[in-house]
């Protein structure tokens, strides 16, 4: 267990500081925090020794209640590996919630109010935790559905295939800035927004950690898993925790793509195997771990930037993929229509006006000729981002 006092950072109806300030508290408490390190005993005293708003993300994988009674067999009559550990187990549903308030609410204390909490779970306790975290203030963002690709079939043929598992994606509010690197997700689906049904398979192979032939933790969870999650929503030197750690799996994604970890597990057998799995896990190169940014995320241009520094030269004529209006740009970084010059304005406003809407993107409307080639101002912008760029 930790020995770090609870410290109140944030009191309650403070007024929230600016992002970038925030952000600049994180070494100061990083300071009060047992990164790379396993917390014994239980989840819910050992978040009790973190101090509130410190974490950036919590992944939790919590045990299931599974319900499993008798053992259960294949066809050809070999036992099936089913989870019937005692932690795994509780009386009641009842008991059940309560643990799950118990731990969600210190979860919530820990987590940074613009932090992220992921849960996973199956029909057999993801409404319940769903419910229990949106009482406690929670906001879902996404239902995950993690569809397998070798799912354990139904072996009595009673059921269907039982093929997928939910991950619940929250913020700690509905009005919470929480951290989302959409374009990296978009870039690693091959140009595609990113979806919320993720087809990957079980931890099977060389990652399933075994102990003279039998796996050492029966819910290890794949790599790929974590890796989606971290990278989707945290960055590099981010402070991830664990509360259910189990074999370390989000430890060893987060030493992997250079974020902070800690874990929580009670188990001695786990921690050991995934303190040994976490040290022989190495970390990216720093420049392999850069993911492509947002737009949102890129520096603020203004379109005057350009002009004022020859990239788009005044007189330049601008107009829509239609070419129902043509524009010329001016010294200033406005645009004046060419067959009313009265009809000024931004980049963003001329075209709103044009168009008669409530607002319009005039990176993406405008539109001028390069030599034969016809190109959207925009790729103007992100050539000066690319110099400005150190
Ligand atoms: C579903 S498993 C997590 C498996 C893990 N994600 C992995 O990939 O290895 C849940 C883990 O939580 C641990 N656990 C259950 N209740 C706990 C509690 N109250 N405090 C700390 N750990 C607990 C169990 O020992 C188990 O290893």
């Amino acid at each position: 267990m930790g020995v770090h006092e609870p410290v109140k950072l944030r009191e309650k109806g403070a007024v929230k500081a600016p992002k970038r300030l925030r952000k600049s508290h994180k070494d100061d408490r990083q300071l009060h925090l047992p990164l790379s390190q396993i917390l014994d005993g239980d989840c819910v005293e050992a978040m009790r020794s973190l101090p509130t708003d410190s974490v950036d993300l919590i992944f939790a994988d919590p045990p299931y209640n599974l319900q499993l009674g008798g053992d259960l067999n294949r066809p050809d009559g070999s036992q099936v590996d089913a989870v019937t550990d005692h932690w795994d187990q509780f009386d009641s549903f009842q008991i059940y919630d309560k643990f799950t308030r118990d731990w969600l609410t210190e979860a919530r204390r820990v987590l940074k109010p613009d932090g992220g909490l992921w849960v996973i779970g199956s029909y057999h306790n993801i409404y319940r935790v769903g419910a229990i975290l949106q009482d406690l203030g929670f906001w879902i963002l996404n239902d995950i559905v993690w569809r397998k690709t070798n799912p354990m079939p139904n072996f009595k043929g009673t059921r269907f295939t039982n093929a997928h598992e939910t991950l619940l994606w929250c913020s700690q509010g509905e009005k919470s800035r929480y951290h989302f690197n959409y374009r990296a997700m978009k870039t690693l689906n091959d140009e595609l927004q990113m979806r919320s049904d993720w087809v990957l398979p079980i931890c099977s192979g060389g990652e399933r950690l075994k102990e003279g032939g039998t796996k050492v933790h029966p819910t290890q969870k794949p790599e790929s898993l974590l890796y989606r999650v971290l990278l989707a929503t945290t960055d590099k030197g981010d402070v991830v925790l664990d509360p259910f750690f189990g074999t370390g799996t989000t430890g060893a994604v987060a030493k992997r793509l250079g974020r902070e970890w800690i874990g929580c597990e009670r188990e001695s057998i786990y921690r050991d195997a995934a303190l040994k799995r976490i040290a022989k896990e190495l970390p990216l190169d720093e420049s392999a771990i850069e993911t492509m940014q947002s737009k949102k995320a890129a520096p603020r241009v203004a379109f005057g930037a350009l002009v004022e520094n020859g990239m788009i030269k005044p007189g330049t004529k601008v107009f829509d993929k239609k070419r129902r209006w043509t524009a010329t740009v001016r010294a200033d970084g406005s645009l004046s229509l060419d067959s009313d010059p009265k009809k000024m304005g931004s980049i963003h406003g001329l075209g709103k006006d044009l168009q008669d809407a409530p607002s319009c993107n005039g990176w993406t409307f405008w539109h001028f000729e390069d030599g034969s080639e016809i190109k959207l101002v925009d790729a103007v912008r992100q050539l000066y981002l690319l110099s400005i760029e150190d």
